[in-house]
């Protein structure tokens, strides 16, 4: 069968699994391109399979020779209909990481859930004794909430007032204004129950109670920051809150951790095209013009350039983790960089349907957006028969 891409609304429904495959192959290459990392060895990312995830795993197994267990939510193919990409994702990076004579498990399921973290403790248990890097990198819209069986969905709204600014529709190409009610109700406590900290500390607390922490174990979460321009939707807007809660989690499990000498860090990271930012908007318009200039100045990283550089340059350089004055790691500093900012700021006010495609990069957008789905890597023929199987073996 041939695999094209399907758009529905802003999302892809079909992906490719050999583009996937190459996906992968090219960001384990810009890792090993980059040399070893002394890092750790025995690694848990919870949300492996796409975007900041995935890029860990990969930078920990490529980088460290790490044996993994990933944990993710992901379709599997099923007749006539492809996989998710983080299935293909995993499968491709399963099967690379073995080639290498490395570790890697998947335990495909709903992380919030405790059926999930007790079978991921049975997994660590049996094959890796103890853990010392737990990466937490969840995106989801949604929680079910394993205690109450309450099911709690975030927004993606502003506090207090509406807010109006420009979006982009990124297939299109069409800027219009967008106003965005505030939200009401229960919504910044939903957002923060599915976003928040919560579950991270769940996570930390099971591991920790079933004596699977390493001594001096680390774990980190992704944050995200950005401009002035999107901080009415984003960071103090609903979402706002609940990475607000996700960096105070940080402490807490850091307090938690002191028998074993552990620490827990978030990382603000670098505003890139996810499943996950896609959805938000005003931030792809603010992405394109922010990839246009960071480009230019060539300093602009994808997923895998970011966690390399989190890993090689802050958090096992063998000196003290460098944090900013509220203890979070940043990789967000080319981005928030001022001159950047300013230029982004000054685009901004002149970007519409017109220029945007000249003004901001719209077409590199669109390529990393085609890139999440496993399409538009070269090297891929994508006028042949896609085998959907590929790696079927290796996802439980
Ligand atoms: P993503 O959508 O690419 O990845 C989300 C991961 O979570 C996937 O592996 C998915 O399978 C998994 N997942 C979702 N729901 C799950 C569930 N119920 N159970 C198990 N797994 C589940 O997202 P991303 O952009 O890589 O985001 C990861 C983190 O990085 C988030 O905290 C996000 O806020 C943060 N971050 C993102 C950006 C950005 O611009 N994309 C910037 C800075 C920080
Ligand atoms: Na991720």
């Amino acid at each position: 069968m041939i695999i094209e891409p399907r758009m529905r609304g802003f999302i892809c429904t079909t992906s490719h699994p050999k583009g996937c495959e190459q996906n992968v192959k090219n960001q384990i290459e810009y890792i090993q391109s980059k040399g070893k990392i002394a890092g750790a060895k025995k690694v848990l990312v919870i949300g492996a399979s796409t975007g900041f995830g995935l890029a860990s795993r990969i930078t920990s197994a490529f980088g460290s020779d790490a044996a993994t267990i990933g944990i993710f939510f992901e379709k599997a193919p099923s007749e006539g209909k492809t996989a998710s990409p983080g299935w293909y994702n995993s499968a491709a990076f399963e099967t690379a990481a073995h080639h290498a004579g490395l570790y890697a498990k998947s335990i495909n399921g709903d992380a919030f859930s405790n059926e999930i973290k007790q079978q991921t403790i049975d997994l660590i248990k049996a094959d890796l004794g103890q853990i010392d890097l737990i990466i937490y990198s969840l995106a989801s819209p949604v929680r079910l909430h394993p205690t109450t069986g309450v099911l709690h969905r975030s927004v993606l709204k502003p506090i207090g007032e509406k807010f109006t600014n420009n979006t982009v529709d990124f297939h299109s190409g069409k800027v219009t204004e967008i106003t965005i009610e505030p939200c009401s109700g229960d919504d910044i406590e939903n957002t923060v129950t599915v976003m928040g900290g919560e579950d991270w500390s769940m996570w930390m607390n099971a591991l920790k109670d079933a004596d699977l922490l390493a001594p001096g174990a680390t774990t980190v979460a992704y944050s995200y920051i950005g401009s002035a321009l999107t901080e009415a939707v984003y960071r103090n807007g609903t979402i706002g809150r609940a990475k607000d809660h996700l960096e105070a989690t940080a402490f807490s499990i850091t307090d938690s951790l002191a028998a074993i000498n552990g620490k827990a860090y978030v990382s603000v990271n670098k505003a890139l095209v996810t499943q996950a930012s896609s959805a938000i908007p005003v931030i792809p318009l603010y992405i394109s013009l922010l990839y246009k200039i960071m480009k230019a100045e060539g300093t602009h990283e994808g997923c895998i350039e970011q966690i390399q550089r989190l890993y090689a340059q802050r958090l096992f350089t063998g000196n003290e983790v460098p944090v900013d004055e509220k203890g979070r790691i940043r990789v967000d500093d080319w981005e928030m960089n001022a001159a950047v900012q300013a230029q982004v700021a000054a685009l901004w006010k002149q970007a519409n349907t017109e220029n945007l495609a000249e003004l901001g990069d719209l077409e590199g957008y669109r390529k990393d957006f085609y890139n999440l789905f496993g399409f538009g890597f070269d090297g891929v023929d994508y006028t042949a028969d896609a085998n959907e199987l590929v790696g079927i073996e290796s996802i439980k």
